[in-house]
């Protein structure tokens, strides 16, 4: 049995801001309280459209952001109570590949600098042995080790997010979150580092968190999945279960927007209406309820919860008698 590397509980990150001068603040509830396990070199893909807080989850999970609310526990330690020793030690335990690299990398330092950089800040090794560490890494992404010594505009888009992956993998780290990877790569070159992302986790048993607006993108990587609709969980469960019958309305208008995975299996088309309701002034009730084909009454007042429903959780009222 692997061990939990990473435990959410009701994360939760709201964002004070400013409606404009005298204007009381508000609150842009991002992040919703979600929940999650996530075991040793194991994947669990977040999926969700543009503004449901993918990267409001990223930025807690990797420290870069405390939450408002909720706990996170990184291998045992919950980092609300952990030492400033210890949560240094967490860092470079959770490494993050972001979706643009050009934008993660310095475009005015060699790549053989930036990769060792890592090294040079969490270990004792001398500038020989991390070079020869740096140059094994680069090989092992399919970069060229004589390549060390190049600016990152001298790459193309797909090597330099090869650049950023082997950098998070630098310290070995227990676990990668990457926010859309993989999104601003052409087509061609996505299902290269969709690859690359599987190997390294054959490899080194990395778990991954790994973020996509795409359903289709995230079917190979996942073993578990998070559907997302304005900061919250509406369906979990393993890959398997979800592709095969997603019970939730969302999930089921994704996937049939989702033209490559099953489409025979496909029986109704559903079109999601309209756009993503705003976190400043979420609807009441199920936030998924002015979109939703199938809403009643209950469903503007009552939130549903996450509960458990043919071997995944749910959060929707009308679960059964929407998939009788
Ligand atoms: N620092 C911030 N201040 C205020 N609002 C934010 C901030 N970061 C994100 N948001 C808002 O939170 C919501 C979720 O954003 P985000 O996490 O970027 O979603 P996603 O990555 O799924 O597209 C959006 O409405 C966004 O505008
Ligand atoms: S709770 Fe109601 S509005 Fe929400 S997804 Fe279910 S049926 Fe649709
Ligand atoms: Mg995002």
């Amino acid at each position: 049995m692997s061990h939990t590397v990473m435990q959410a509980r009701d994360l939760t990150r709201h964002y004070e801001v400013s409606q404009g001068f005298l204007k009381p603040k508000a609150m842009v509830k991002a992040l919703n309280g979600v929940s999650f396990e996530l075991k040793a070199g194991k994947t669990l893909a977040v999926v969700g459209e543009s503004g449901c807080g993918k990267s409001t989850l990223a930025r807690q999970l990797t420290l870069i952001e405390a939450p408002t609310a909720g706990s996170l526990v990184l291998e045992g330690v919950d980092i609300a109570k952990a030492s400033k020793a210890e949560l240094k030690a967490l860092r470079s335990k959770v490494q993050m590949v972001f979706q643009n690299p050009y934008a993660s990398l310095n475009p005015r330092q060699k790549i053989g600098d930036q990769l060792g950089e890592p090294l040079l800040i969490n270990t004792n090794l001398s500038a020989k042995e991390r070079e020869e560490k740096v140059r094994a890494m680069m090989k092992r992404v399919g970069l060229r080790p004589e390549h060390y010594y190049r600016y990152p505009h001298m790459f193309s888009g797909g090597q330099r997010q090869r650049i950023a992956i082997a950098r998070a993998m630098m310290l070995q780290p227990q676990i990668v979150v990457a926010d859309e990877p993989t999104s601003a790569l052409d087509v061609s070159i996505q299902a290269q580092v969709l690859n690359l992302f599987m190997d390294l986790q054959d490899e080194f048993n990395t778990a991954y968190v790994f973020i996509s607006h795409n359903l289709a993108v995230v079917e190979h990587v996942a073993d578990d999945l998070m559907v997302m609709y304005l900061g919250r969980a509406v369906e979990v469960g393993t890959k398997e279960v979800i592709y095969d019958k997603p019970l939730h309305p969302y999930t089921q208008a994704l996937l049939s927007a989702t033209p490559s995975i099953h489409e025979e299996d496909r029986r109704v088309k559903i079109k999601i209406q309209g756009e993503l309701p705003s976190p400043l002034n979420p609807p009441t009730g199920c936030a998924f309820h002015k979109r939703c084909p199938y809403a009643s009454a209950q469903c503007s007042q009552d939130v549903p919860q996450l509960r458990t429903l043919l071997g995944r959780e749910v959060a929707c009222h009308h679960a059964e008698t929407i998939n009788a």
